[in-house]
């Protein structure tokens, strides 16, 4: 079961009540996304690129996807966003986010219409934007595509242990091109010395309000 909340910055988030753990931050769900994932992994990464293809764990409710196809359309550059979700939500819980109000409407509208599809095979959403949403956990997913970011977004290491093992992080760096850039909003040492141990060059960037620190790391040529 999937409860509303409000975060502190007037955002609401999901609060999962079999895991035990919020879906964003408690400090700012929308300013969480946009410090860790967009301005510290996808303007980063694509500063001087047209194309650029994203990699999530955990689609969630799709605000970091949302915001992404927004700096994309804006900056025309051509976005493949690929999201592997164990637990797709229904669209129904998703429109009770409120997140329709932090993007303009053309784009909630498409994400909407093809959201339900976008879980079953990839969709071109709109001119730039490409989304696909493997329904699968990230241990059983295997691709031979390579991405230029990964977003690590699942629950917490306190809530779902499974998901920053060594062996799970080195499977979802695999994933990443050379030059690729790893972003999440957790660090710790045991998080760092995995994620180097697959030949990234980690940096620790100011965390999102709320949180002191968070990780970039790309991984060398
Ligand atoms: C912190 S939330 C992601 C929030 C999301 N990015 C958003 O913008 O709403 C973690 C997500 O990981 C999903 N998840 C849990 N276990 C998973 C697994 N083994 N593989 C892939 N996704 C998983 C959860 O269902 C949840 O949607």
């Amino acid at each position: 079961m999937n409860i509303i909340t409000q975060t502190a910055d007037g955002s609401n988030t999901l609060y999962n009540e079999t895991i035990g753990e919020h879906y964003h931050s408690k400090h700012g769900a929308l300013q969480e996304s946009k410090h860790v994932f967009i301005e510290a992994g996808l303007k980063f990464a694509s500063s001087d690129r047209k194309e650029v293809s994203v990699l999530e764990v955990g689609f969630g409710t799709g605000l970091n996807f949302i915001l992404s196809m927004e700096y994309c359309e804006k900056n025309a550059i051509q976005l493949t966003y690929t999201s592997i979700e164990a637990f797709p939500l229904d669209l129904a819980t998703i429109q009770q986010t409120g997140y329709a109000a932090y993007v303009p409407i053309d784009i909630w509208e498409s994400f909407n219409t093809y959201y339900n599809e976008a879980l079953k095979q990839p969709q071109q959403i709109t001119a730039h934007s490409r989304l696909e949403i493997p329904h699968t956990t990230l241990a059983a997913y295997h691709t031979e595509h390579k991405f230029d970011v990964l977003y690590y977004d699942a629950f917490s290491v306190q809530h779902q242990p499974e998901m920053w093992t060594d062996e799970i992080i080195s499977h979802a760096c695999s994933f990443l091109k050379p030059g690729g850039t790893f972003v999440t909003y957790a660090i710790t040492g045991k998080l760092k010395r995995a994620v180097k141990a697959n030949g990234f060059t980690i940096e620790k960037l100011p965390g999102a309000p709320g949180k002191r620190e968070m990780l970039r790391a790309i991984k060398e040529l």
